[in-house]
């Protein structure tokens, strides 16, 4: 269940006011709800409670050092890809010794680093890797634990992008290869056989997927257990969550209602889908969710700068811009706008949904300031009628959020805010332009 509604014709989050957010920490700002990461946390553990499982919360998605705090306090593992974000868990007080760290290009540094850390596993995703993992274990005089990542080529169903368990794509191993690297990885001297992964894809609408992904790899997961006792089967992540609502009108309830809950699918058709077939392999099972613990956790808060007519269109113009949340410009990903203050932006027009669709409501697209066309939040969208100075959250905006942010057109990153019941809480600093500039060496040429 997320934490965003409307009391009075305001958006809160949890108990605070986003108005007041922006008021006390200007726009654009992403803003989280802690209540709902730890809800979300929980339904995923009890969902998985007849299995002897860890949660790793895959650091990608959303890695602030509150939110990563927030998850190791509850007990969370970590999916880490970088030795930076193995950095950042630790600084956040996470246990290295529940990460696992998966990624295709591993740098030297990265593999020392997980190496003296302790960290649960390496997934390692190809041959080449693997050598490369041996030869500094043997180095170190250590012995890394591994898991391969296994690609059993199945359809996720999903953007193009971010699909990654099926043939012809970058990630794992063929399943049809798997057996053979395990048998290669048995005669290294300096790796220890823990576990097997697999990861088949983003933002996946529905159960089936994952549990065809299970029921091919089951097999070889039964022959490397009986042959070298790994110990554990990692499922990956990928649980898709709501985007696209159908808003209720005065219930204060604007979720598109899947039992109340703020995923694709729910928690309990996904544990149905895939808990037998695992209970029946005896042995640990890692999930590695990003999105579906942190995307409905949070919003972006922008404010409409000019609203302006050219070409028989309306644009409203926000502060926020591509560099703050590429989502849109980069999958064409839709994400729901709503006004912050309901009363302000559909004045005098009788609401009756959120988004205020009125009278007075419009199409308008919902651009950012950056130099590029590309440079949008939504295209055509039907909106109440905006202002200049309006306030707008982009819902949905928890996970691959800042992360995937930048500084294009020398824009400062935004803030980032946490809020738990009534208390809000800055994250992160709002950068400045002489952030901007201050990791630029003078050239003496
Ligand atoms: N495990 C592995 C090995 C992954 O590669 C990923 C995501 C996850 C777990 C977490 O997936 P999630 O539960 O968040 O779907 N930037 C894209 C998403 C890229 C996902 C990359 N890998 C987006 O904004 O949709």
């Amino acid at each position: 269940m997320h934490s965003f509604r409307y009391r009075d014709g305001h958006l809160y989050c949890e108990d605070v006011d986003l108005a007041r957010v922006a008021e006390e920490l200007g726009t654009p700002t992403y803003v989280y709800s802690a209540g709902t990461i730890l809800d979300h946390y929980a339904r995923l553990d009890t969902a998985l409670h007849s299995l002897d499982h860890l949660i790793c919360y895959a650091v990608k998605a959303n890695s602030n050092r509150a939110i990563l705090k927030l998850l190791a306090d509850a007990g969370a593992g970590f999916d880490i890809v970088s030795g930076g974000e193995l950095y950042r868990v630790l600084a956040a007080g996470g246990d290295p010794a529940k990460c696992t760290f998966a990624g295709v290009g591993k740098s030297r540094e990265e593999i020392e680093y997980a190496l003296v850390q302790r960290v649960y596993s390496f997934n390692v995703e190809s041959e080449a890797e693997l050598e490369q993992i041996d030869r500094i274990a043997g180095v170190k005089e250590t012995r890394a634990p591994i898991a391969l990542r296994v690609n059993p080529d199945v359809d996720p169903h999903t953007h193009e992008y971010i699909s990654t368990g099926s043939r012809g794509n970058k990630f794992g191993i063929a399943l049809d290869r798997i057996a053979a690297v395990y048998e290669q990885a048995a005669k290294m001297r300096n790796v220890e056989m823990v576990g097997i992964q697999m990861h088949i894809g983003s933002q996946i609408a529905e159960a089936k997927p994952f549990a065809s992904a299970i029921g091919k790899v089951a097999p070889i997961v039964r022959e490397l257990k009986s042959k070298y006792g790994i110990k554990f089967l990692s499922i990956g992540g990928g649980m898709g969550i709501v985007y696209r609502r159908a808003l209720e009108s005065g219930s204060g309830k604007w979720w598109r209602d899947h039992g109340g809950e703020s995923f694709a699918f729910s928690v309990r058709d996904y544990a149905d889908a895939i808990v037998p077939e695992l209970c029946e392999l005896h042995l640990r099972v890692l999930v590695e969710p990003g999105r579906f613990l942190v995307g409905n956790a949070g919003v972006l808060l922008t404010r409409v700068r000019f609203i302006k007519k050219s070409g028989g269109k309306k644009f409203a113009i926000v502060d926020a811009g591509m560099n703050d949340l590429i989502r849109p410009a980069l999958y064409h990903s839709y994400h729901e706008i709503v006004p912050v203050c309901r009363a302000s932006a559909a004045t005098n027009a009788s609401q009756n949904s959120i988004t205020g669709t009125s009278k007075r409501a419009e199409r308008i697209d919902i651009v950012g300031p950056v130099c590029e066309s590309g440079d949008f939040f939504a295209l055509d969208r039907e909106m109440p009628e905006l202002h200049e100075g309006d306030l707008l959250a982009i819902m949905s905006a928890g996970a691959y959020g800042l992360v995937m942010a930048s500084n294009y057109n020398s824009r400062p990153l935004p803030a980032e805010a946490l809020v738990r019941g009534n208390q809000l809480a800055l994250i992160r600093k709002r950068q400045t332009w002489e952030d901007l500039v201050a990791e630029e060496v003078d050239p003496s040429l």
